[in-house]
């Protein structure tokens, strides 16, 4: 009998997602600067429609880190070696990450994500392109530690480094300190000695920026109203959502893009039986996307506990992948 690779998948041990979808979302709402934790974009709709924002022509992240991929995983995997378990933090379609496995293809890779049900569908795919590579997906959020399956993090001194891979500048999508506590946390996963390849996006002319968040075939205005898609459906919502528009605005101050999700009107509706209403203009901002300067993310990485061994850009400068190593905390 077939068994699904979900079944395989290692289960998050938090309870239940959805309890926390309904506690985001009701105090999310309920304060006067209302947002709601970017994760909950993530349903089974949203990481498709995600899958197409970076394939938009106006993104140009994608397409130029997976350059910079080319270029230089020959030289990651000379420096982690070729038998080094990649781990790969929010693995979603597990695009990039072949054409790191075409240097590693007998490795171990551990998909981390927290889409079980699309996780499953690119695992498939990998295992047909990659026939000796070892598969271990696991269901989680990894911005706490992640349990990683015992043959990855051996106590074995001779076991080679885990290389952790997390691409998409989705570091961006974090506050400063909570990049910090993340990447503490991938260097509590990992342990001491391991790498990580990290893609991470630049500051750049503003109307690009916007550009790449407000394509003109409405991508990613799909993404974020997905959200509220996803709320009538889960928490018995009844938000007009055509009453509402996508923005995407650069702050300049915190060098960031933000999305947020405008009402055109005045609006009440009703969340799990809470009663909430907004005014004509007023947002729920959904998702920030940080920029950095080349020293920038440097410091990052070194506030983390990450060492910078090599940092890739493009000609233009759009766009950095940095190979960095967990130090142990004395190491400094
Ligand atoms: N982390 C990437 C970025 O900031 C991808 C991403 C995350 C994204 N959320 C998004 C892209 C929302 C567009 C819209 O660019």
């Amino acid at each position: 009998m077939a068994t699904s690779l979900l079944d395989a998948t290692i289960k998050s041990p938090h309870p239940s997602f959805d309890h926390a979808f309904r506690a985001d979302v009701l105090r999310g709402l309920a304060g006067r600067a209302k947002s709601i934790p970017a994760r909950w974009l993530y349903d089974e709709t949203g990481s498709e429609i995600f899958e197409e924002i970076t394939q938009a022509p106006e993104y140009y992240p994608t397409r130029t880190e997976t350059s910079l991929l080319r270029a230089h995983s020959a030289d990651v995997v000379r420096q982690s070696g070729a038998d080094a378990p990649v781990v790969e933090f929010g693995s979603g379609s597990s695009l990039k990450t072949r054409i790191l496995l075409e240097h590693m293809p007998k490795t171990t890779y551990v998909p981390i994500d927290i889409c079980g049900e699309f996780m499953e569908a690119a695992c498939a795919e990998l295992r047909a392109r990659f026939p000796k590579l070892e598969i271990l997906p696991v269901e989680g959020d990894f911005m706490q530690e992640v349990p990683l399956p015992s043959c990855v993090k051996s106590s074995d001194s001779a076991a080679p480094e885990a290389l952790g891979f997390f691409p998409g500048s989705t570091i961006g999508n974090l506050l400063h300190a909570e990049a910090v506590d993340m990447l503490r946390a991938m260097h509590r996963t990992l342990g001491d000695g391991a790498w990580l390849l990290i893609g991470m996006d630049r500051a750049k002319e503003p109307d690009r920026l916007i550009a790449a968040y407000d394509d003109a075939l409405g991508i990613t205005a799909q993404f974020n109203l997905n959200l509220l898609t996803r709320i009538n459906r889960e928490l018995e919502g009844s938000i007009p959502i055509n009453h509402f528009r996508h923005v995407a605005r650069w702050n300049a101050e915190r060098s960031r893009i933000e999305m947020h999700l405008e009402a055109l009107h005045d609006v009440r509706f009703e969340v799990a039986g809470t009663p909430f209403t907004m005014v004509r203009g007023e947002t729920i901002h959904t998702e920030n996307c940080h920029k950095y300067t080349p020293q920038g993310m440097e410091e990052l990485l070194a506030a983390g506990g990450w060492t910078t061994h090599s940092h890739w850009s493009d000609a233009d400068g759009d766009y950095s992948l940095l190979l960095a190593r967990a130090c142990d905390p004395k190491c400094g």
